[in-house]
């Protein structure tokens, strides 16, 4: 937890502290001396922006980091939308990168393009990019040659270095690169700043093991690595004190949290420290981390993402079962529906086992609403495959799913499988499993409509300033005619009108 106490004590007229997170306080309080003098000169404040692409551990990062920034003095702004598009003159630019597919890493160099014209128009700008494709040496590579006006580069293992490397660049007044191999210290006391005050994700692990054949995942966030749970309940509990009522768990694997606890003694080569300490007694798994979550005082909803299938246990069921504040929703990725595409994905299940799973939550959670990941297009991948997919999509009925098209990661193992399947019988295939998913999804809706649910209010609607849009606790969106100041509570809402994605619906309470 952020630790005002040894913040404000902090020297900054002496060296730089050599332990964390005294070291990152000192290079906050640094660069904030900078940011007040340069606020001076130029008659405002610097302003950041800031772009999170890929998964929710990166959008966590990112709240992370761009509290750092604001704790330096940066304001969000530098962003003006123009008749033929954007222009960016912030003082700071964050790319936080995903590498999970190729289109994530063209989208990057595209606006890298776009920014070194920005930058020519705006050349106090700096420019930064972490996280997943940082990782990889050739991205490395190509960012060091081909873009360098790019001032910051760093990874997914030391985020919280993030003012410690603004201040080298200053000044330095060169580019700062940083990327670590491995995992080392997990700094965790940084200010927190999140874009909802009411709901939050809190990280329960990082990394992963799990080497599905087309996943670069475990290459660039390392091996799993679970916090200790009382570091979790105390950081949920001080969100809780702050307003949070929504709290959601979040790792690669959170069906796993528990299994790659070491013991200090067991770990000498590490420094003992380095690598989650954490005592017999205290050692528990997910579904009893669950539970404890569920005890905190003032906390509503609990979510968590994202399940593995081949670690969800029946004890986990019954924790979602049993615990009144954990939501009606499972984000429960398929992949693929045939057996033998599974196996060589080494996805550790099959067809039967993961139907056989939904069957025993559907048992205890009747209601729960389902959403899943599907890849197309998998090395090998036959019409036969595929219809084993169409068949598990009709025989679960999922509430929504992310369709992905397979992108080839140089590094994993599906890289070098033979049997390319051709662009346009993706395409194909795509299309068809869209439909398919969709017109389940859309029974599923329907059903529902007439019913009173539970929703948290979020935002005020994008395009109705009228209006508020609210999720239910199957993580349903709902829209309806509601004032702006029942932000952040829990309303009673009817479901008036299904409208496939989303419902509308009237206020009841
Ligand atoms: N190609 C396509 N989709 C992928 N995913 C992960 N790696 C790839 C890849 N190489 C998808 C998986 C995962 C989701 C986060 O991204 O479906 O669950
Ligand atoms: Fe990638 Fe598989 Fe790990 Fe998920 S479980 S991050 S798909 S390797």
């Amino acid at each position: 937890m952020w630790n005002q106490t040894l913040f404000d004590t902090i020297d900054i007229f002496g060296p730089a502290p050599d332990s964390e997170p005294a070291r990152q306080y000192y290079y906050m309080k640094k660069c904030r001396q900078w940011a007040e003098d340069e606020k001076e000169s130029l008659g405002r404040p610097l302003t950041y922006f800031a772009e999170t692409l890929g998964c929710q551990m990166n959008a966590k990062d990112s709240e992370k980091m761009t509290a750092i920034l604001e704790y330096i003095g940066y304001v969000p702004g530098g962003v003006h939308e123009k008749k033929d598009g954007k222009a960016i003159d912030a003082d700071f630019v964050l790319y936080n990168t995903c590498t999970v597919r190729e289109n994530a890493n063209q989208k990057i160099y595209g606006h890298l393009g776009f920014l070194k014209n920005q930058k020519v128009k705006h050349p106090m700008m700096k420019i930064a990019l972490c996280g997943c494709m940082m990782q990889e040496e050739d991205e490395i590579e190509k960012v060091k040659r081909s873009y360098p006006f790019v001032d910051i580069v760093f990874g997914t293992f030391n985020i919280h270095k993030l003012a410690e490397l603004l201040y080298e660049q200053i000044t330095s007044d060169k580019r700062v690169m940083d990327v670590w191999a491995e995992p080392g210290e997990i700094v965790e006391d940084l200010p927190g700043k999140r874009k909802y005050p009411f709901k939050t994700g809190v990280n329960i692990m990082y990394g992963c093991n799990n080497f599905c054949s087309y996943c670069i995942v475990p290459y660039v966030r390392g091996r799993e690595r679970s916090r200790r749970p009382e570091e979790i309940l105390e950081e949920v509990r001080a969100l809780v004190s702050e307003g949070v009522t929504e709290i959601m768990l979040l790792g690669q694997n959170v069906n796993s949290y528990g299994k790659t606890f070491v013991d200090i003694d067991v770990n000498p080569a590490s420094g003992g420290a380095k690598i989650c300490p954490v005592s017999k007694e205290e050692r528990v798994n997910f579904a009893d981390l669950l539970r404890q979550v569920n005890e905190v005082e003032g906390l509503r909803r609990i979510r968590f993402m994202t399940s593995h299938p081949k670690d969800l246990s029946e004890d986990l069921i019954d924790a979602m079962a049993t615990c009144d504040k954990v939501c009606n929703h499972l984000h429960l990725p398929l992949q693929s529906g045939s057996s033998r595409i599974l196996r060589k994905m080494n996805r550790s299940y099959d067809k039967e086992l993961y139907l056989s799973l939904v069957d025993k939550i559907r048992d205890r959670l009747p209601d729960i609403a389902l959403t899943t990941d599907i890849i197309v297009g998998f090395p090998g991948e036959t019409e036969e495959d595929f219809m084993e997919t169409m068949d598990v999509v009709d025989r679960v009925g999922y509430d929504s799913a992310y369709t992905f098209i397979y992108s080839k990661r140089s590094g994993t193992p599906a890289a070098r499988m033979e049997g390319e399947v051709p662009d346009d019988v993706i395409r194909e295939r795509f299309d068809r499993l869209l439909d398919r998913i969709h017109r389940k999804s859309e029974a599923l809706f329907a059903a529902r409509v007439g019913g009173t649910f539970e929703a948290l209010v979020e935002e005020v609607n994008d395009h109705d300033p009228s209006m508020v849009s609210a999720r239910l606790s199957n993580n349903a969106l709902v829209h309806l005619v509601a004032p702006g100041d029942r932000i952040g509570s829990y309303v009673n809402v009817r479901l008036v009108e299904n409208k496939g994605f989303y419902y509308l619906g009237e206020l009841e309470s």
